[in-house]
Parts: C-alpha cells; sequence; structure tokens
C-alpha cells in the first residue's frame, strides 16, 4: 500500500491532458459481451478499476488484449462460464454491470451481490427489477444473485428510485433490452453521460437505441451485435478534479480534452465563488481564480444537477472560502468520510445529516490523514496541494482505482507528491 508525501502551498500552472471516463469505459467493457467478432475500445484509462474489469470479462470467455495508446481489443471466445464470483465483485462494484449483457446473451447470470461500501448503502434492486420486467427470472442463492431467461422480450421499465434514476442500472436493462424481442421503453433512465457514451457504442454495434441523454430511452431489440471501434468521452470528474486543483491552489491551469458541456453545475457553482472558467481559442479549457473565495451552497442531483463524484473535492475549495457554505448530499446521504480527515488539516466541517457545514478558515495545514474511497482521496490530494506543510495521504490504492499516476500528472503542472511505499 503506497501513501502520498505532499509539501503544499504550490501554485499549479500549465496543461494538463483529461483521459478517457472510468465511469464509461467499465459498462461499454462489460457491453462488449453482447458482440460477435471483435471490439476496439479506444481511450480506456488505465486504472486498477479497468484492469479488473478486463479480468472479470477474461474469466468470463473474452480475448482482452491492452494495446498502446490505452486502446483495448475484445472478442468473446467462450461462452461457458457466467459467474462473477464474490471475490471480484467485492473488490469493484461495478462488476454488476456484466448482469446484463450475461443474460441477454447467454440466458443466465450468476452475479455476487455487492456488499457495503464505503460512500454509503448502494442496493441494486431497480437493475433486477427492471431485468424482471424484461422476463428474468431472480433468484438470490448464498449471497449471489442467479439470473435466468430463455427469452428477454420487451418492456415498459420504470427505473427511478428514492433518489432518482440508477446509472449502472440503466446500464444493465439497456445492455439487456439490446438483444430483447420487442421495444423497451426505460422511463427515469439516468441522464449522464456515461450512460449516452455506452448507447453510443452499441448503436455502433448495430443496437437501435433512441432517447440516451433523456430520461426516456427506447430501444429496438436486434438478434445480434457486432463489435466495433469507439472512442470513450473524456473523463468529467477527472475533469472537474484538476479545475478544482487550479481553483484551490490560486493557480493558472488549461485543461486539454475537457467537456465543459458536460460539466455545466460545477462550472456555475465556481463561477459563484469566484473562479473563472473559460473555453480558449484552441480548444481547451482555462481555469484561474481570485484570491477571494465567496461561500456556495451546493446540493448534489442526478445529472445534469452537480455530481456527488465532484462532491468532496468542491467541499476541500469550499474550506477556504471566506464564509460559511453548505454542502448537501442528495445522492449518496452518507458520502461524507472526507469530514473528519479535512477537519485533522484545519478544516471546520460539521455534518448535520446529509449536510455539512463548511466554515471558511485563511488556511489548511498539513497532517496525516487517511484515503476511504475514491472521491474523499482525491479531495484529501487537492487540500494537501494548499496546506501549509506536509500532508501525508494512506492507503492511495483509493485513489488509483479512478485516476492514473494523478501524483506525476500534478506535478507536472508545479506540485510537489511523492508516492512512497508504506
Ligand atoms: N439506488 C437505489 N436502488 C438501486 C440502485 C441505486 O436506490 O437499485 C440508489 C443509490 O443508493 C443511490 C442512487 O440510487 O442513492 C444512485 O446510485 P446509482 O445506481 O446511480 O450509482 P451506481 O450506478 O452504482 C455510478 C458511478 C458512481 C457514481 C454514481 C452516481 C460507476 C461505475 N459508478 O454508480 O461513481 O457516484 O453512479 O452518479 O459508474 C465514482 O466514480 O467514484 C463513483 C462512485
Amino acid at each position: 500500500m503506497d501513501r502520498f508525501v505532499i509539501n503544499g502551498n504550490k501554485r499549479l500552472k500549465g496543461t494538463i491532458r483529461v483521459n478517457g471516463s472510468k465511469n464509461a469505459s467499465l459498462p461499454i467493457l462489460a457491453a462488449s459481451l453482447l458482440t460477435e467478432g471483435e471490439s476496439t475500445i479506444k481511450g480506456v484509462p488505465d486504472l486498477s478499476d479497468t484492469q479488473h474489469l478486463c479480468y472479470l470479462l477474461e474469466r468470463l470467455g473474452m480475448q482482452v488484449t491492452r494495446e498502446e495508446k490505452g486502446d483495448i481489443k475484445l472478442r468473446v471466445e467462450d461462452e461457458m462460464n457466467c459467474h462473477a464470483e464474490y471475490d471480484l465483485v467485492r473488490k469493484m462494484r461495478a462488476s454488476v454491470c456484466v448482469m446484463g449483457p450475461l443474460l441477454a446473451r447467454r440466458g443466465r447470470a450468476q452475479v455476487s451481490l455487492p456488499g457495503g461500501c464505503n460512500i454509503g448503502y448502494r442496493p441494486i434492486g431497480l437493475h433486477l427489477q427492471g431485468l424482471e420486467a424484461l422476463g428474468a427470472d431472480v433468484e438470490l442463492i448464498g449471497g449471489d444473485i442467479h439470473l435466468k431467461a430463455k427469452k428477454l422480450r420487451g418492456a415498459e421499465v420504470f427505473l427511478g428510485g428514492p433518489f432518482g434514476s440508477t446509472v449502472l442500472g440503466t446500464a444493465n436493462v439497456l445492455m439487456a433490452a439490446c438483444l430483447a424481442e420487442g421495444t423497451t421503453v426505460i422511463e427515469c433512465a439516468a441522464c449522464e453521460p456515461e450512460v449516452t457514451d455506452l448507447a453510443d457504442y452499441l448503436n455502433k454495434c448495430g443496437a437501435r437505441i433512441t432517447g440516451q441523454g433523456t430520461p426516456r430511452i427506447t430501444i429496438e431489440g436486434v438478434t445480434q451485435l457486432r463489435g466495433c471501434e469507439h472512442e470513450i468521452v473524456p473523463d468529467r470528474i477527472e475533469a472537474g478534479t484538476f479545475i478544482i486543483a487550479s481553483a484551490i491552489t490560486n493557480g493558472d491551469v488549461k485543461i486539454e480534452n475537457c467537456r465543459l458541456d458536460h460539466l455545466l453545475a460545477l462550472v456555475d457553482r465556481l463561477r459563484a465563488i469566484g473562479v473563472n472558467v473559460e473555453r480558449t481559442a484552441d480548444g481547451m479549457v482555462q481555469v484561474s481564480s481570485a484570491r477571494r473565495l465567496e461561500p456556495v451552497t451546493i446540493t448534489t442531483q442526478p445529472y445534469p444537477g452537480f455530481p456527488t463524484d465532484l462532491q468532496a473535492q468542491a467541499m476541500s475549495l469550499l474550506c477556504l472560502a471566506d464564509g460559511n457554505s453548505v454542502v448537501t448530499e442528495k445522492i449518496f446521504p452518507d458520502r461524507f468520510v472526507h469530514v473528519a480527515e479535512l477537519n485533522r488539516m484545519g478544516a471546520r466541517l460539521r455534518k448535520e445529516g446529509p449536510t455539512v457545514i463548511v466554515e471558511g478558515v485563511k488556511h489548511l495545514v498539513g497532517a496525516p490523514v487517511m484515503a476511504s474511497d475514491l472521491r474523499a482521496s482525491a479531495a484529501l490530494v487537492l487540500a494537501g496541494l494548499v496546506a501549509k506543510g506536509t500532508t501525508t495521504v494512506s492507503r492511495v490504492y483509493h485513489i488509483d482505482r479512478g485516476y492514473d499516476r494523478i501524483e506525476q500528472r500534478l506535478n507536472a503542472l508545479g506540485a510537489d507528491i511523492r508516492r512512497v511505499p508504506e
């Protein structure tokens, strides 16, 4: 287990490139289980999560080859094994996105029910409800979900839950419906750009999907999908993390391969805080900020609202605002493990249910802190960049799940982060 030793109080300056999206790559790699022939997926980030999913796909009978520049070639070789075991699902929840493709293509799937996770309770009832509506038999045996269906049939599927839609649940039902007989309409579908990217990939494979990016997706079933070439959409959460890195260090950073149209809720809040985020003539995004940061209210919501995956990083920034901010989590009400760690660095955060009151302080001070989940770890690194003195972030394997060599890329902008084996 490595840790980061960060010497803070450095201003970031320069250009940084955003990689392909982790959360688009995972369901798209899984969707290749549905296809015949070869798919080439370009721009897949080299992360422990994507490596993990590739390993699972190999176990499920796929040949997976990683080429230069992040391209991954996939081809189904053997359709016998339909079991995503506990050991694999335990390491990465997103493994559940093989459920829809296995069921649709092989008529059965056995996927371990994911357990608890550091960002709170994460059920998959809506995934199962959706697949049942398409005709699957669902049974829980010994901690594994067993799904069976001789033939899936199109249906109207409602995917709204107490916290809005479900991203991976929409992906699972969408993938299964591609090979179902007849028409499926998903109501209250997730509108996240990662779902749109998945639908675009499937359409290139021969699927007939319309309405992606809206709450109603319609899928006309087809009998066969073939492999294709597809480039993964840029990672909006990585881009948002770099934008906040520039803002928190009062830096001047240009961000390449950044889809600002996928980040409008963040841009809206940053402008209210006093951070300038502008498109440049050469197609990049430039971030600079005033010295005085205004306090704001942030509420996370499903896309296009403020993303829960940027809540922790935004909180690090608000720690240094001139006044009191209010951050409310409406997707994962317990996603606040970073609060106690930021307080160790001199922040003044008070949690009240799903809300945190952030009382701005003049500066943060380096301290030993512990990473607990991917985005919370990113928030601690951002806090370490601006803190006075040295911050040690332990358990950075969490951050390696979602950001490829983040320390090297931030160091190229003037940060001072060393990776040290623990
Ligand atoms: N929910 C239900 N029932 C379900 C499924 C979800 O009530 O059957 C609830 C959840 O408890 C939560 C809300 O619905 O309150 C949204 O959860 P969702 O299912 O959309 O989350 P997910 O698909 O499991 C993806 C991302 C997460 C991201 C969320 C929300 C991937 C691999 N993961 O998870 O990303 O936070 O959507 O946007 O795409 C991350 O990258 O750090 C990460 C956690």
